[in-house]
């Protein structure tokens, strides 16, 4: 893919960042969403590319816009595109950290159609890479991931959603030893943070959305991390639903390159409330700011963006 569009793909995301930032904590998780897709479907209206939404907000008939099969672009290189304009809605609605405004870039056919359903998921940063099987216990992953990162399981920091479902997970982990960062909602964050040494964890692992769990498989792609799931369809229905997106083998583990194959991704998250690695959207009079995280993988460049926004003829200071 052209390396010119990688600052493209920034502008997208801080777009959704931009306008939905605007609700955060005001309790509204449908208005915050709306904002963000309007913000990041107007943004994508000049990027040369010939986009096809692989995964987006719904099907169709459910969502006038960013649909799955929907063309976005000015037209250009064919690629496929995830997108999840506010990954955490109940963050942004509480105003809580973690949430963020995300994309992956792929050329065509390289991203996983992930139906929109729970995929058990475990991730790792690059030192780890390589040594996680989701089929294996959690006490040997966490044992496999401590020998690889030289560490001891008592000096590892999981991140686990905080869900009933986890339990089990939960509670192998503290038998364990490992220390547990249990997030309320947003996977999709803390699988970059895994992938970025000093941010403090060391290994995700749980269910939560398919969908995301290709855009974290994206970013760890870029990041040189490792990741493996699996679709955990909860009904009869989606099990169908997921045979129609092609999984033929409902219990096949996918790992990091079928959630993302090829030799070419671009990652973009631009953080709209507060995170880790990652500033918040921060306004101010005629102005606002913005951080993104933009990776490549053909690469492996890794950019931190800080942009101030300017919003009508106002002049702005600019402060450090
Ligand atoms: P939304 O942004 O669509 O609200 O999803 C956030 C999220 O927390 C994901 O990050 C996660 O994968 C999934 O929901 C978990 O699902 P559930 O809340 O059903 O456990």
């Amino acid at each position: 893919m052209d390396r010119t569009l990688t600052m493209e793909f920034v502008r997208v995301t801080e777009a959704a960042a931009l306008k939905c930032g605007r609700l955060v904590g005001r309790g509204d998780k449908n208005g915050a969403d709306q904002l963000a897709v309007d913000g990041m479907r107007q943004a994508f209206e000049k990027v040369h590319i010939d986009g096809t939404v692989v995964i987006g907000e719904g099907e169709m008939d459910e969502a006038p816009m960013l649909y799955i099969g929907e063309q976005v672009g000015m037209g250009g290189e064919a690629v496929d595109i995830a997108v999840d304009p506010v990954e955490g809605t109940n963050l942004v609605a509480k105003g809580q950290n973690g949430a963020i405004a995300v994309l992956a870039i792929a050329p065509r056919g390289c991203l996983l159609h992930a139906p929109d359903m729970y995929m058990e998921k475990i991730a790792v940063g690059p030192r780890a890479a390589g040594r996680i099987d989701i089929d294996a216990p959690v006490k040997e992953n966490l044992r496999r991931v401590a020998e690889a990162m030289e560490r001891s399981v008592d000096d590892l920091t999981v991140v686990v959603l905080d869900r009933e479902r986890h339990a089990d997970i939960i509670r192998d982990c503290r038998e364990a030893g490992a220390r547990i960062r249990l997030i309320t909602d947003g996977d999709v964050t803390p699988a970059i943070e895994v992938g970025i040494e000093g941010s403090g964890v060391h290994m995700m692992i749980g269910t939560g959305g398919a969908p995301e769990g290709v855009l974290a498989a994206a970013a760890l792609k870029c990041l040189g991390g490792d990741m493996q799931g699996r679709l955990a369809p909860q009904s009869d229905e989606e099990v169908r639903r997921a045979k129609e997106m092609g999984v033929d083998d409902i219990h096949r583990v996918f790992t990091i390159n079928d959630l993302v194959s090829g030799d070419d991704c671009i990652f973009s998250a631009t953080a709209i409330t507060q995170g880790n690695i990652l500033r918040p959207v921060q306004y101010f009079g005629g102005g606002a700011r913005t951080e993104t995280i933009i990776m490549r993988y053909k690469t492996g460049t890794v950019r931190f963006v800080d942009t101030i926004h300017k919003f009508g003829n106002r002049a702005l200071s600019i402060k450090l």
